[in-house]
């Protein structure tokens, strides 16, 4: 049975609207304006034991709405899903203690607290026996890096040390589901660097399925082999990022250096010019066509350097968002 099973998930919020003014006021305490807000559509899809996929989406796409519904904090409005075997917002404890949500944006530990103290209150809460506990926190600990802040008040730490101590306090009683929503967010580069480091070394070890959320495409690209992108609500891609790449784009980009400067014009009949500054150039051409092209370029163009490469991952994506490439719903 797969980890992660969802079926036709929708969630829409309904918020009420009161103009301003003191007759809307009145007005208001008899009718109100009823606004949907549909924040996730008809969603499928289906993930496996010991995966770690990539939840992407720009801002109001969706991403925590569905973290939430498969994490049971809200009910959805139609469909289903099942967290190892579970209807998440039944709120099983059988099921609570084999799941894990960390939000960037939320901290779950006690402020005032070291976080040491606040791992022992989640392990009487997780019932976890006194050996396995020292060993798990001293494993975690080494293995994030912080084991010389976990005696330092909360409220002194870093942005940084404080995300891996809320990781720590999630995965202390081993949970076989994690749910992390944007786990990065303003974080430095280093300190985000780290985590996912990390995280990609947590899902090797203990082959924890992983759901992570981010709006940021360098946490997906360097983490997972599988992407879902979610969009309005809509889940408008489920594949690897390679197949992203293939599906969305078409063509290479080939990179040029001149010996000397060559017009735009001159380039052109190469390919569609993306920039140049006559010394430099990047072309974009058609992929099956990209090593003929090279090679004329190379016999007709003053050429002192040529590399051929993939279109950035993060600019096919920007472009999906953007609306100027196709997104296609792939059938599960
Ligand atoms: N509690 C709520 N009440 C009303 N609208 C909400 C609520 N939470 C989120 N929304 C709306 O639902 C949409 C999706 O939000 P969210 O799931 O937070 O997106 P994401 O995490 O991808 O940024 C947005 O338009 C957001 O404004
Ligand atoms: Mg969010």
């Amino acid at each position: 049975m797969p980890a992660i099973v969802v079926e036709h998930l929708s969630k829409t919020y309904y918020t009420y609207k009161r103009p301003p003014g003191l007759w809307n006021a009145v007005k208001s305490l008899f009718y109100r304006e009823r606004h949907a807000v549909h924040a996730v559509r008809d969603i499928s899809f289906t993930i496996e034991e010991g995966e770690l996929v990539g939840f992407l989406g720009p801002n109001g796409a969706g991403k925590t709405t569905t973290l939430k519904m498969l994490s049971g904090i809200i009910y959805p409005t139609s469909g289903t899903a099942y967290v190892l075997g579970y209807v998440p917002w039944e709120r099983r404890p059988e099921m609570q203690r084999q799941i894990a949500l960390v939000m960037g944006q939320k901290m779950q530990l006690w402020w005032d607290l070291p976080p040491y103290e606040s791992y022992i209150l989640l392990k009487e809460l997780y019932e976890v026996p006194d050996d396995a506990f020292e060993r798990r926190v001293h494993e975690l600990a080494e293995m994030l890096e912080i084991r010389h802040v976990l005696h330092t008040q909360v409220r002194r730490l870093s942005l940084g040390e404080r995300m891996k101590c809320e990781l720590l306090a999630a995965l202390l009683h081993r949970p076989r589901v994690l749910f992390l929503d944007e786990p990065t967010i303003g974080l430095d580069v280093v300190s985000q660097k780290r985590i996912r480091e990390f995280l990609m070394e947590y899902n090797r070890r203990e082959r924890t399925t992983i759901l992570l959320t981010s709006h940021y495409m360098q946490d997906v690209q360097e983490l997972a082999q599988r992407v879902l992108i979610i969009h309005h609500g809509q889940l408008i891609f489920d594949d690897t990022l390679r197949a992203l790449v293939e599906r969305y784009s078409p063509s290479k980009a080939l990179h040029l250096k001149f010996e000397r400067p060559v017009p735009a014009e001159m380039l052109s009949r190469f390919g569609r010019v993306v920039r140049t500054d006559g010394l430099e150039a990047v072309l974009e051409v058609p992929r099956e066509h990209v090593s003929r092209i090279a090679s004329e370029a190379l016999q007709v163009l003053p050429v002192h350097d040529i590399t051929i490469e993939e279109v950035e991952v993060d600019e096919i994506i920007r472009d999906i968002f953007a609306g100027k490439r196709e997104a296609v719903v792939t059938p599960s």
